[in-house]
This record gives structure tokens, sequence and C-alpha cells, in this order.
């Protein structure tokens, strides 16, 4: 088992009702208050009237628009600039993932003088931040509870995925009813997003009998929950469990003491948003099983029995390839299930950018060091296969 040094400071705020608390769990930090949200589901949903009742002492200014796979520009450095212009306490994230990482730079670049994309690119320390707390809307990423932000550069085909311990939201306020309205296919991409979190923790070496128990009832609560979400998008008990889960996803707790796996998965979706602002869910499904295929060996193939026998119930008694090839057949069928189109060419991705993909992979930050090592040649054999 592997040395750790570990923290996650955020508070999270969960059930029914949640939301009354914000005026209480927000007074600490002050009345000036960025309101940062998406493209007007909370308008819809009445969320947003809803916020501004609750702040009603609070000044507010508000950023609007911000889309999924956030962007430096306009939005980061919007943001940026009405923190520092309005001089603001503190930023509230109101929406999906996208809205509450693009305030998680915000809140970094509100207190650096350069520019904030030094700091996403770890070009330069992340000192000191504002505070960052949200409303979440959509379970999926596990932002909520963690110190990522992943920000899109579309001049240079960037989607960074930036860490820092000052971007932790203060608290998280999570209403399993405000994902109601989450749509079908975000609802199925949420899943995927969240499932590929535990999978990129649970594929690696040294792991601990704890930590892939966890895993394995993350893995089959989540399959079983967005099933239930998709039936009836008002199910309570399942839109709450799902929540929970996904927001477990991203903070390091189910990787505790393991070796680092890489991410290779996320570190190659990464690039297929960058580059075709596809949705980050249904890329990641899409690329999981010729991943899989693509690193079964001798040495992985344990791993693949255990995640066969333990998540799809496969006969524990059948050769260990045949275990392996069904189970990597029963994530797919999965994905399809829940009606996640799964091939590249479906989302608009077709032959023209792989190798140009693959080559930004692997240098900016590469995969030689996963789990199962990933050169350019493997990474572009990949997308390839998920066409
Ligand atoms: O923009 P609005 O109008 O709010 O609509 C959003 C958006 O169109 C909509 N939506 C959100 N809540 C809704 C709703 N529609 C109806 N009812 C609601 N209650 O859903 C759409 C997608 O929203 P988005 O925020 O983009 O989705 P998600 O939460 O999946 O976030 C995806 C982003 O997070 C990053 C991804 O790469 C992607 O950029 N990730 C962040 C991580 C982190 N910070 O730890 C880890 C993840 O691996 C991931 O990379
Ligand atoms: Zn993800």
């Amino acid at each position: 088992m592997q040395n750790f040094d570990y923290m996650t400071p955020t508070r999270l705020i969960f059930g029914k009702g949640a939301v009354e608390k914000l005026p209480d769990a927000i007074r600490p930090y002050g009345k000036r208050v960025l309101l940062a949200y998406g493209g007007g589901s909370i308008k819809k949903s009445g969320l947003y009237d809803k916020v501004k009742v609750l702040l009603a002492d609070c000044e507010i200014v508000e950023l609007p628009g911000i889309h999924p796979n956030p962007k430096y520009d306009p939005s980061v450095l919007e943001g940026v600039r009405l923190c520092k212009e309005k001089k603001i306490d503190i930023v509230l994230a109101v929406g999906g993932g996208s809205v509450l990482d693009c305030c998680k730079a915000i809140a970094a670049g509100a207190k650096y003088d350069g520019d904030v994309w030094d700091l996403v690119t770890g070009e330069k320390p992340t000192l000191d931040a504002l505070p960052v707390a949200d409303i979440l809307t959509l379970a999926a990423t596990g932002s909520e509870f963690d110190g990522f932000a992943v920000i899109s550069r579309t001049d240079t085909n960037d989607k960074i995925g930036y860490f820092s311990e000052k971007v932790y939201p203060a608290f998280s306020i999570l209403d399993p009813k405000l994902t109601f309205t989450v749509s079908k296919r975000q609802t199925a991409a949420g899943c995927a997003d969240a499932m590929n979190h535990v999978m990129e923790q649970y594929f690696t070496g040294d792991t601990t009998l704890l930590n892939d128990g966890i895993c394995e009832s993350m893995l089959r609560s989540l399959m079983a929950n967005a099933r239930a979400c998709l039936a009836n998008p008002e199910d309570y008990r399942a839109r709450a469990e799902m929540m929970l889960a996904c927001t477990y996803g991203c903070n390091g707790i189910l990787a505790l003491g393991n070796a680092y796996s890489g991410w290779p998965c996320h570190a190659m979706e990464h690039a297929l948003s960058a580059y075709y602002d596809i949705t980050h869910g249904e890329g990641l499904a899409i690329i999981t099983p010729p991943w899989m295929r693509h690193i079964l060996s001798d040495k992985t193939l344990p791993r693949f029995v255990k995640y066969g026998v333990n998540i799809f119930g496969i006969d524990a008694t059948l050769p260990p390839r045949e275990i392996a090839e069904k189970a990597i057949r029963a994530t797919h069928d999965f994905f399809v299930s829940i009606g996640i189109p799964m091939t590249l060419r479906a989302v608009g991705i077709d032959e023209s950018r792989i190798d140009e993909m693959a080559h930004h992979v692997a240098e900016t930050g590469g995969l030689e060091d996963a789990w199962v090592p990933l050169a350019e040649s493997d990474i572009a054999a990949i997308f390839r296969a998920s066409l």
C-alpha cells in the first residue's frame, strides 16, 4: 500500500430543500457574490429566482452563459475581470460541472496579477483564490467535492485538468430534486463519466480489497440508478444515490494507497472534447471498451476477471480470457442500453485528426507512466478502434 497525504475540505449540504441553507452557508464569506451559471437551465427550472430571493441581502454580480467544456476565453477571463472590478468576496456556481469548473479557475485568477492561464497550466503556482461554492444541478463530474477544474482553450485545442487545493468548494449544495430536469442524454453521459472515474482508479496496480470493494459497489450503484433515473426522471431515491455516487468520483478517496493509474481515458477524452467540443461522458463511454481491449494482457487479465465477475456476474469458472472479453462486451452493451452513441463517428468525429489528437495527448502530459503505458501510436490505435 502506497503512502498518502489526503484532505477534502468541502462541506456537503445534501438533500431535499438543501438550497434553503444557502444564506447561512454563504454568510461567513461576505456579501459581494459573483453568481455564475450556464445557458439557461436554472432560469427554466426556477432555481435562478429562488437563489436571488435567498441572497436578497447580498450584492450580486452575474456571469451568465458558461458553456459545456468551459472556455478560458471569454468565460474565465470575463469572470476574473468582474471579480477584480467589483471586489467580489465569493464565487457561487449554480449549474453543472462546467459552470463550477469555470468558477474555480475564476476564483484563482481573481487573486493573481498575471494571466490566469499560467495557473491552469501549472506554469505558476496557485498561491491564493477567492472562496468558491456551488449549487449543483447535474450529477456527473464530482467537481463539487474536488480541487479540479477542466478548462478549454479553443485557439490551442487544449483542454487542461487544473488542480489546486485552493479551489476546493467551500461548500456544495446538493439537492437531488434539482437533477429531475436533466435530459436523458445528460443523465446517461453523467453516469458514464462517474463510472469512468471509478474505473480510472480501479484499473491500476497495488489496489486493496477495501478500495476494490468501494469501487465495485459504486459501479453497481451507478448502473442500477442510471437505469432507474432514465425510466423515471423524478425517482428521488435513484437521483439521490446517483448524485452521491458521482460526488465521490474525483476526490481521490477511491484510490487512497493504490498505485497511480495515469487516468488514461480522461487524458484521451480531453483531446476529443478539445478538438470537437463533444460531451465528456459520451467521449469516455465510446473509448472505454476499445481502451480495455487494447490493454488486455496476461498482466491485466486478473483485474478484468475480477471486474467481470463482480460487476456483471459473469460465471467465475469460465476461462479467464473469456470472462475478460465478456466483461468488455458487457461494458459496451451497458452504455448502449442507456442510449449513448457508441462510436466517434456518431458524435461527429472522423479519421481526419486522429493522429494530431494522439500527438497532442502524447505531448501534453503523455501516458507513458500509466498503469499500462500508452505511446502515441497506442493512443491513435485506441481512437481508430473507437471510430
Ligand atoms: O448550461 P445550462 O443551461 O445550465 O445546461 C446544462 C448543459 O447544457 C445542462 N444542465 C445542467 N443542469 C441541468 C441541465 N439541464 C437541465 N436540468 C438541469 N438540472 O446540462 C448540460 C451539460 O452541463 P455540464 O455542466 O457541461 O455537464 P457536466 O456536469 O457533465 O460537466 C462537464 C464538464 O466537467 C468536466 C468535463 O470535462 C466537462 O468540461 N469535468 C470536470 C471534472 C472535475 N472538475 O473534477 C472531472 C471530470 O472528469 C470532467 O472532466
Ligand atoms: Zn470525467
